[in-house]
């Protein structure tokens, strides 16, 4: 415990993180009544801008697999969690660690928390808010399939003062198990990497042979992806590295979470040639002040308004910008987020 949460080194994080994908593994052989129900479907969450989602994939007996999806949309407390956490003001000192001194400084929060969560209450208002989208989304899978779901990958949009404890405690709250993924070095799963895994990139073919896995892994293409992120209340951007969906290198400096710019905020300009011109610069941000760095070789879109006039401006600004336009995917893009989530679980607990 001490450990993980202090500056453990990486591999120890990552022998850690295997135990863990293991224990899941001997849990489904430890109890024999919940094995056909834990094995045969999996289950990944996404806390998204302006919404929540969730996938679940059946695996039937014949070996075919059945994804459904759903998507919720909790309103006004659940947009301000999500803007206020995207922004700079709101970052604090968060496991995992650089030094013992941010350990210590943590402690007055994280005592604050725990004395929470011990009464039984969410660790933070903003983890009772998430929480709470998690909770609408399991029940209406559960009560749609007749199903009990007690595990989870959970995804988010990448906001920089929304942290690994945040979400381990909103799963926590819930009972349900946090699941880090097999052969991932951060513990959260971003939106792009999650993202990436939904459209089948990104992972091995052959997950059930780890040796061969890891082969293939290796040779897998080191993409650089431009993600973006449209919806009611924001847009998101981001210049990622990805090899595998569990590696991928999205630093600070290299994402935009801007939630003044979604399509809500189009009334709010005198003109909308001025709003489309602000979403124009920050579409071209990183990539502008970074011109050194790769350009995307994928155009990866993610959101609930994905669509129309946006598809189309984005495509003329992005191919005027590089002079060709990237290979763009853009299906389920308001699910695939959870979608990935749910592969990478299913992944997981077939172990
Ligand atoms: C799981 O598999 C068993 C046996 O193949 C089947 O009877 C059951 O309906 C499946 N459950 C779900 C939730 O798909
Ligand atoms: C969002 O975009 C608007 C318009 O370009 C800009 O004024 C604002 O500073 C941006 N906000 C953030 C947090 O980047």
């Amino acid at each position: 415990m001490f450990l993980t949460e202090c500056f453990a080194p990486r591999a120890i994080i990552l022998a850690l993180t295997y135990l863990v994908a293991n224990a899941s593994g001997q849990n489904v052989v430890q109890r024999p009544l919940q094995a056909h129900a834990i094995s045969n479907f999996s289950v990944g969450f996404s806390l998204q801008s302006f919404y929540g989602a969730a996938a679940v994939i059946f695996e039937h007996a014949d070996g075919t697999l059945e994804t459904h999806t759903r998507v919720y949309e909790p309103g006004y407390f659940y947009h301000q969690v999500m803007t206020k956490l995207s922004l700079k003001s709101s970052q604090h000192v968060a496991p995992p660690y650089d030094n013992d001194g941010e350990y210590w400084a943590d402690v007055p929060r994280k005592t604050a928390r725990l004395a929470l969560k011990t009464v039984g209450l969410p660790a933070s208002y903003e983890v009772g808010v998430l929480a709470a989208v998690v909770h609408h989304l399991r029940s209406q899978l559960e009560s749609d399939f007749g199903i009990s779901i007690s595990e989870a990958v959970f995804t988010s949009s990448h906001l920089i003062a929304l942290y690994q404890d945040d979400l381990e405690d909103v799963a926590e709250n819930l009972g349900i198990r946090y699941v880090v993924p097999r052969l991932q070095f951060k513990p959260i799963l971003w939106e792009t990497a999650a993202s990436y895994a939904g459209h089948g990139f990104g992972m091995c073919k052959h997950w059930q042979d780890q040796d061969r896995c890891l082969k293939e892994i290796t040779n897998l293409p080191d993409n650089v992806v431009l993600a973006v992120h449209y919806s009611h209340n924001a847009l998101t951007v981001s210049l990622a590295e990805i090899q595998t969906a569990f590696d991928t290198w999205e630093p600070e400096y290299r994402h935009v979470e801007n939630f003044t710019l979604g399509s809500d905020a189009i009334p709010g300009y005198s003109s909308s040639d001025e709003y489309w011109s602000d979403v124009e610069s920050t579409l071209l941000q990183i990539m502008d002040r970074f011109p050194g760095f790769a350009k995307p070789k994928i155009v990866m879109i993610t959101g609930d308004m994905v669509h129309g006039y946006f598809m189309e401006f984005l495509k003329n600004t992005l191919s005027d910008y590089l002079g060709e336009l990237p290979h763009i995917l853009s299906s389920d893009a308001t699910v695939v987020a959870a979608m990935g989530a749910a592969e990478i679980m299913r992944r997981t607990s077939a172990d």
